[in-house]
């Protein structure tokens, strides 16, 4: 049977005519990428994501219930009009309005705040996208068109995060989570997960603040005729079915050849599509090369990748001790910009806070 998002929303029930709901969900960052997508918004690779806990998005959302003409969504970033994420942010309101009619018959005034730097060069779509749709969703459940359980309820606002930003369906979900394994139009909580990876760290090292040389989009859109495509999406999909065993066990010499491997091979596309891309810098290759010689002396820390010049030091946490002292001699050496990092780690994923 084929998942349907429409079947599930109704007519508004209930009574109450305002109300505000905070929720706040966080970034993930993806082990197996997603990279390349088919319409709409499905992705062409299977990708599977840890999700973080200090690096979060915020969304307190303001709602009353107005006529037809009247309903609007105000967005504002920390306070203030944002040309360039109103503009995604809208687009998707109005293709979500289609599906949740009930959204023709609200005024949404709703605020966002990062609890990371814009500066860091971190994607904050997946964190925004992921609370922006648990508070519609939420709102749909407050009014009354939406009556379904837990389960059902995450996969629904999994699927419209999705339509957001790809990356955002996995947000939504505690420690880890797949997308286009178990199903394209939502992504699901990775299960039987071993205790090491539930607080693993990630050491957010900021090697360039600045602005993404490639968007997303044009990222994506590169695979459509890239000529390792129907490889690269091959290796995608296996390598998210060996993360899903390898995640069953603490085994960090294969969990980290499997990740390295990876991330080189979401920028191994880069650098060979048409126009072609490098988006590491020196010092990412200066910090990979020091993993790697720490690895190599029996340390515990690996890395991944976004598609951006950062890079993420994964470590279990009883590694932690030598993690620290790694990011400290980054720091040391000059190669972060500004000295920046963010202490991160696995997280439990979204909250309602009120
Ligand atoms: C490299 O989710 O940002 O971070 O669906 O166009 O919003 P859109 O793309 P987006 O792509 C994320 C790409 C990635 C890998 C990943 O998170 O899986």
């Amino acid at each position: 049977m084929i998942w349907e998002r429409k079947v599930a929303v109704s007519k508004m029930t209930s009574s109450i005519n305002s109300g505000t709901n905070t929720w706040s969900a966080p970034s993930n960052i993806a082990l197996v990428k997603y990279w390349g997508k088919k319409p709409v918004q499905l992705p062409a690779n299977a990708s599977l994501s840890l999700t973080l806990n200090k690096s979060k998005t915020i969304v307190k959302t303001k709602w009353e219930k107005c006529t037809d003409k009247e309903a609007q969504l105000a967005f504002t970033f920390e306070g203030k009009e944002t040309p360039s994420f109103n503009q995604k942010i809208q687009k998707w309101y109005e293709s979500l309005k289609r599906e949740m009619t009930f959204l023709n018959q609200v005024k949404l005034t709703i605020n966002s705040t990062n609890t990371f730097p814009h500066s860091a060069g971190i994607a904050s779509s997946a964190s925004s996208m992921a609370a922006l749709s648990l508070s519609l969703m939420d709102l749909a459940k407050t009014i009354g068109v939406i009556d379904l359980d837990e389960a059902s309820w995450l996969k629904m606002a999994s699927s419209y995060a999705r339509l957001g930003s790809g990356s955002a369906a996995r947000s939504v979900y505690p420690v880890a989570a797949s997308w286009g394994l178990v199903d394209n139009e939502f992504a699901s909580a990775v299960q039987d997960i071993h205790p090491v990876y539930r607080d693993f760290g990630d050491a957010i090292l900021i090697v360039d603040s600045g602005t993404k040389a490639v968007s997303s989009s044009l990222g994506h859109e590169l695979m459509n005729k890239h000529p390792y495509r129907d490889l690269r999406f091959a290796m995608a999909n296996r390598r998210v079915g060996e993360l899903v065993e390898l995640l069953k066990k603490d085994d960090f010499e294969h969990f980290s050849h499997l990740v390295e491997v990876e991330a080189l091979e979401l920028h191994s596309m880069m650098m060979t599509s048409n126009p072609s891309f490098i988006l590491m810098k020196p010092k990412t290759l200066e910090i990979i090369d020091r993993v790697r010689k720490a690895r190599a002396n029996g340390h515990e820390i690996c890395f991944t990748l976004d598609a951006g010049p950062n890079i993420h030091l994964l470590y279990p946490q009883r590694a932690r001790e030598f993690a620290m002292k790694f990011v400290s001699e980054c720091k040391s050496a000059d190669l972060l910009d500004q000295g920046q990092w963010i202490d991160d780690q696995v997280g439990n994923g979204p909250t309602k806070e009120d």
